[in-house]
């Protein structure tokens, strides 16, 4: 946890985290538990790129998606009383987190590799797992991304745990932070 609690301007909850840990739809639950709007980055790329995100992998490759990421970070922080569920990769650079903290309580969803592997097998729309071998491949991402998530003001395992059961989970830290910054 983050100790300058005084000088943080919370105006939105953030979550970041790999792939499969359930951002989307827990932060869908928290926003109308919260009546916060809702917004999710990869979303949010799509309309500016007029793409879905493997088109984009394809056509314009990796870089240029994570330019887009950037791009969409900026507007983030003009946001206010909004949940954001961020892309896998977003949440993994420290830039990024520090950008989130101007703005958000950053809450990160975490979930062990083999949960990760189970929620992520049969979707086929995240190009990093299209390989012959993807356990591999989130196992390599995990590995690089872990310390860099681990920066989050809060750390929620989703493993054995319901979306509604991880989406209080967040809320109850969101609100305890709140009562604790001067906003
Ligand atoms: C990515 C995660 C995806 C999406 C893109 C890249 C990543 O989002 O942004 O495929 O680098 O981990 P989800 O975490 O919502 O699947």
């Amino acid at each position: 946890m983050d100790n300058n609690h005084d000088i943080r301007q919370i105006y939105n909850l953030t979550l970041i985290g790999f792939m499969g840990t359930g951002k989307t739809t827990v932060g869908r639950i928290i926003a109308s538990r919260l009546r916060y709007g809702f917004i999710d980055t990869d979303h949010l790329i799509e309309l500016r790129a007029g793409k879905a995100i493997p088109k984009i992998f394809e056509e314009d490759g990796e870089l240029k998606f994570r330019e887009y990421e950037k791009e969409v970070l900026k507007e983030l922080a003009n946001f206010r009383k909004m949940v954001i569920a961020t892309g896998g990769g977003l949440g993994a650079n420290q830039e990024n987190i520090d950008s989130l903290k101007t703005h958000s309580l950053v809450v990160c969803l975490c979930a062990s590799v083999q949960t990760i592997y189970s929620r992520v097998k049969s979707q086929t729309y995240r190009p990093l797992l299209c390989t012959a071998d993807p356990m591999a491949k989130i196992k390599e991402l995990l590995a690089i991304r872990e310390p860099i998530y681990r920066q989050a003001d809060v750390l929620i395992s989703t493993d054995m745990r319901s979306v509604r059961e991880v989406a209080q989970q967040v809320i109850f830290h969101f609100r305890l932070f709140r009562s604790k910054v001067k906003n």
